[in-house]
């Protein structure tokens, strides 16, 4: 059973293996994408539920352009059907809309989609669901090196004053003030952090499961947090 008084404050996942759950069952990738949009779904209303207060989805790495143009474009459609199809939801639930990552390189309508989303849910303040979209670590990382460089060069600050509060104020989290994960989930049985929240993952609890995305139920998203919560957490203290 989870404990309620005990929950992660927020929840990061790398939903994996929408490719491999559509290849098992001889369906084009795109249906394995579908599945993982519903099985998203479920884990938002999950989250919300429980009282979670922040979860960010991995939903396409600065990586994933490398895919089929079919591929790329099926998955922005999906991002438009979510939002056409979820908004109202999302907002009778309280939850908040954000993106992670450059949107500035995605196609109009998904940028249209998502800049709805997020401005008719910024005032909401159950869930912050977050998705990665066109998210990278080393470009987030980048970035606020760059901003960091900006604010000595016009003397805003000393070297001194560069400090992990000031990095973690010029990551995308840090600009909306979204703390580090305390869990990380990935699916299919990969064991890799691919470029997602790798500053931010310095303490955070890594929970791998086999299960492909598209099957991954709210049900097991509870067992991941029951796993989180048998750990002992030290942040490189000793045990008390
Ligand atoms: C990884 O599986 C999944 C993705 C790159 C896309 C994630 C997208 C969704 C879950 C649905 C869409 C949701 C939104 C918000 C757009 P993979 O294709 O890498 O699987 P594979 O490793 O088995 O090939």
């Amino acid at each position: 059973m989870i404990d309620k008084n005990r929950l992660p404050g927020h929840v990061a996942v790398i939903m994996d293996g929408n490719g491999r759950w559509a290849k098992k069952r001889n369906l084009p990738r795109a249906a394995g994408h579908n599945a993982g949009m519903k099985a998203m779904r479920e884990i938002v209303r999950r989250a919300s539920d429980l009282g979670i207060g922040y979860l960010t989805v991995y939903a396409f790495s600065t990586e994933n352009w490398k895919r089929s143009v079919e591929e790329v474009s099926g998955i922005f459609k999906l991002l438009v059907m979510f939002v056409t199809s979820d908004l109202r939801e999302l907002k009778e639930n309280n939850v908040r809309m954000n993106i992670l990552g450059d949107c500035s390189k995605l196609p109009e309508d998904a940028k249209k989609s998502v800049e709805r989303a997020v401005s008719e849910t910024e005032s909401n303040t159950g869930l912050m669901f977050n998705v990665a979209l066109n998210y990278g670590s080393r470009e987030e990382m980048l970035n606020a090196v760059k901003e960091i460089a900006q604010k000595y060069k016009n003397e805003d600050i000393e070297l001194d004053d560069i400090s992990d509060e000031l990095m973690d104020s010029c990551l995308y989290t840090g600009h909306l003030g979204i703390p580090d994960p305390d869990l990380i989930i990935r699916t299919s049985g990969e064991k890799r952090l691919s470029n997602f929240l790798m500053w931010q993952a310095s303490y955070s609890e890594f929970v791998f499961t086999d299960t492909l995305w598209p099957d991954f139920t709210p049900e097991e998203f509870e067992r991941c947090i029951e796993e989180y919560q048998s750990r002992d957490r030290r942040f490189g203290g000793r045990r008390k």
